[in-house]
């Protein structure tokens, strides 16, 4: 198959203020699940693979990373997946429509591991704010992270809401979830002896039922 024909098939072309049809580019109204930093797609090509009834959009900043993973899928086989091209921050909350995902995933998210770059860190109250604003009520937020302190950073800010609630326990953030597909990076970490954290959380109040404290 020409790839030509695989990239219009998977890459939505987002208008700018243009707000996305999950109905319609999917052409039913099977859960979404949204994944951010998606890399070289390994994870949505075996994720849509066996679960054939779950829509999956793959958000991706670099588009060499989206040109490998429109390689890796199928018109066939992968055709509950879309790629979009975009750098995602909070604004994402602008072409989503609210409670319309089930899952987001973002896995091994930039650490960005200098204090001062912290600012640049992909979790944010303002991003969460905004996840939240996306997520069902009961959708899943599944981060990981290799970097230490990072994973403290992300569980001191789902510890300040109240919105969320974490899916796992003392020390169990360190298995592998049964239901994970390794990826790339999961294995390069590991090997390098910096083994990820996987920090499940459940949405479980909406933004308007919160008790905002400072954040
Ligand atoms: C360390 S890689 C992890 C890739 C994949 N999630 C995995 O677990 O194998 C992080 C990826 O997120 C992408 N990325 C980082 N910040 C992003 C953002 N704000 N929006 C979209 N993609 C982003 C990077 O380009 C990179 O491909």
């Amino acid at each position: 198959m020409e790839i030509n024909e695989k990239i219009e098939y998977f890459v939505i072309e987002k208008k700018d203020n243009e707000v996305l049809n999950f109905e319609k580019i999917f052409n039913n109204n099977n859960p979404i699940h949204i994944e951010i930093g998606s890399g070289k797609g390994e994870l949505l090509q075996l994720q849509s693979f066996f679960h054939k009834n779950i829509n999956y959009i793959g958000v991706e900043v670099k588009s060499k990373r989206i040109m490998n993973t429109v390689k890796k899928l199928d018109i066939k086989i992968n055709k509950n997946v879309r790629l979009l091209n975009l750098f995602i921050d909070e604004n994402i909350n602008k072409w989503v429509k609210p409670q319309t995902i089930s899952e987001i995933i973002i896995f091994h998210p930039d650490p960005w591991p200098k204090r001062k770059h912290h600012s640049r860190r992909l979790i944010q109250h303002d991003f969460i704010n905004s996840l939240s604003y996306l997520l069902k009520d009961n959708g899943f937020l599944k981060l990981s992270t290799d970097h230490t302190d990072y994973a403290n950073w992300i569980i001191k800010h789902f510890q300040e809401r109240d919105d969320f609630e974490p899916i796992f326990e003392n020390d169990s953030q360190y298995i592998f979830p049964e239901d994970h597909f390794t990826t790339y990076f999961d294995e390069l970490k590991e090997s390098e002896g910096f083994p990820p954290q996987f920090l499940y959380y459940r949405k479980i109040k909406s933004l308007s039922e919160r008790k905002v404290a400072n954040v």
